[in-house]
């Protein structure tokens, strides 16, 4: 099978006048179509650094990346991003911020509005369409923000920490609305995350990177049925694959 992505012998180093910080050691990994995969890693390991290359942001220093087994550089397509930082604009309201990527793919305005209301119930965010970011809490806009990207018209979705702002609670029910979806469309995911549970509970595969400069310290695979639900988060396989990604995080 033809990866979806591919990252082979990835390598990335910051210059800057008087010092060069070596960030990514040597990163190869790979997301088949319709895989749903994690990345776990410290903090400042070269996590975003990963996305902002497959985005076109930042470049590589060495390595390949393939799309479809396309070069990136050649590939013409695009993909849903949620970085880090929600980089929702100040100056439109939670409604005209979402509907920004079915404006971009030419989808009328009514059409467009109609269809963030029906999905607005669910992101919890019913009521607040004509506020502006300011005024939302840091987990409203992240819920905001990640609306927004499912609104993206892509087969690859890359999402950095996209629950990290959400209290427990708010962060599972997210969780699994967010399985559902994906189930139903299959994208392509990467998905970055500090949470381990997190990382089990949603994907088909793990990759532990190390503390930077990074590589792939374990590549972990999920074998657990889909649909999943909560349960799966007190049954014994759960936490064996819990103790694997602590020990391989150390
Ligand atoms: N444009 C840049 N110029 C110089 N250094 C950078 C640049 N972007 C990132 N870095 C450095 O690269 C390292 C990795 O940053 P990155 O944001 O990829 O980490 P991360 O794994 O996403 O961390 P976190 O989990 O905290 O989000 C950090 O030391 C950061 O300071
Ligand atoms: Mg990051």
């Amino acid at each position: 099978m033809i990866p979806k992505i591919q990252l082979i012998d990835v390598q990335k180093e910051f210059v800057s006048q008087n010092d060069v910080l070596k960030v990514l050691e040597s990163i190869s990994l790979h997301v088949h179509p319709g895989e749903f995969v994690s990345i776990l890693g410290p903090s400042g390991c070269g996590k975003s650094t990963i996305f902002h290359i497959l985005t076109g942001i930042d470049q590589q220093s060495r390595g390949q990346i393939k799309i479809d087994n396309i070069p990136l550089e050649k590939w013409q397509g695009k993909m849903c991003y949620m970085q880090q930082k929600d980089l929702l604009m100040p100056w439109r309201t939670l409604l005209n911020n979402v509907i920004l990527p079915l404006e971009i793919q030419g989808v009328r305005k009514t059409d467009a509005v109609k269809k963030v209301r029906e999905l607005l119930p669910v992101f919890g965010l019913e009521g607040f369409e004509s506020v502006y970011p300011n005024q939302l809490s840091g987990g409203m806009r992240q819920r905001a923000a990640l609306l927004r990207t499912v609104l993206t018209d892509s087969e690859i979705m890359l999402l950095d920490e996209p629950f990290g702002a959400l209290d427990a609670i708010n962060r599972s029910q997210m969780q699994q609305w967010f399985l559902e979806i994906w189930e139903k469309f299959r994208h392509s995911v990467l998905f970055v995350t500090h949470d381990i549970e997190e990382a089990i509970f949603m994907s088909d595969r793990v990759y532990v990177l190390s503390q930077r400069p990074a590589r792939v310290a374990k590549e972990v695979r999920i074998d657990v049925q889909r649909p999943r639900k909560k349960e799966f988060l007190v049954l014994s396989e759960f936490l064996e694959y819990k103790k694997e990604l602590v020990n391989a995080l150390k």
